[in-house]
């Protein structure tokens, strides 16, 4: 059978894109491979991450563009690993329901606009919660706002500062993504006749 094909698209360090590769290469994710990575900025370490790992890697900030080149490489979904752009109608629609993407909190508590990296751990300490923790969503137009694929969540420690936080967090985040995406292509990406609705209603 055919592997489904995905897209990464990234801005930053690429920690998400590093934890796919490996989730790719040891079989988690057994039924896709990351045919290409899309950064919005050149200087993102996620583009050596990928070239590394022998994945074509690009740098674009139009998303005309960037829509051109997911035709161009066939890819079925794309995935948001660190991307610090709002994806636009175009792409939206070219890939209705099959845009996932990871944020830092669990949604909808501390998402939304502006709410990205460390501002969210700021705000999640800030506020005295308890727990925090990681969410995979649907992307749509309404920012972090899309249907639910997945949660983990971590405890917030006394002392705990924005920085220890976020490394809890990134690491569940590195855990999360690469399960839930192996999930959504064995059971929704592959079935063709799926609805996300019905899909999810495994969750
Ligand atoms: C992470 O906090 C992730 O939750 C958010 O972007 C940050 C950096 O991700 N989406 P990465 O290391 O570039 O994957």
């Amino acid at each position: 059978m055919n592997k489904k094909k995905l897209a990464v698209l990234v801005s930053g360090s690429g920690s998400n894109l590093g934890a796919l590769i490996q989730a790719v290469n040891g079989g988690v994710i057994k039924n896709a491979g990351i045919s290409l990575v899309i950064s919005s900025r050149q200087d993102a370490y996620a583009l050596i991450r990928a070239e590394k790992a022998g994945i074509p890697a690009l740098c674009i900030r139009q998303d005309e563009h960037i829509l051109e080149k997911l035709g161009k490489f066939e890819i079925d979904a794309v995935l948001l690993a660190g991307y610090m752009k709002i994806v636009t109608a175009p792409i939206l629609e070219a890939y209705k329901d099959r845009i996932l993407n990871i944020h830092p909190s669990l949604l909808p508590e501390f998402g939304g606009k502006g709410m990205y990296g460390m501002r969210v751990h700021e705000e999640v300490i800030k506020a005295g919660a308890p727990v925090s923790g990681c969410t995979v969503h649907i992307v749509t137009e309404n920012v972090d706002a899309g249907p639910i694929l997945g949660q983990a969540t971590v405890p917030v420690l006394p002392g705990d500062t924005p920085d220890s936080l976020a490394v809890r967090v990134l690491k569940e985040e590195h855990i999360l993504y690469p399960r839930i995406v192996g999930e959504f292509v064995d059971s929704f990406l592959l079935n063709n006749d799926q609805t996300l609705s019905s899909w999810k209603s495994r969750l």
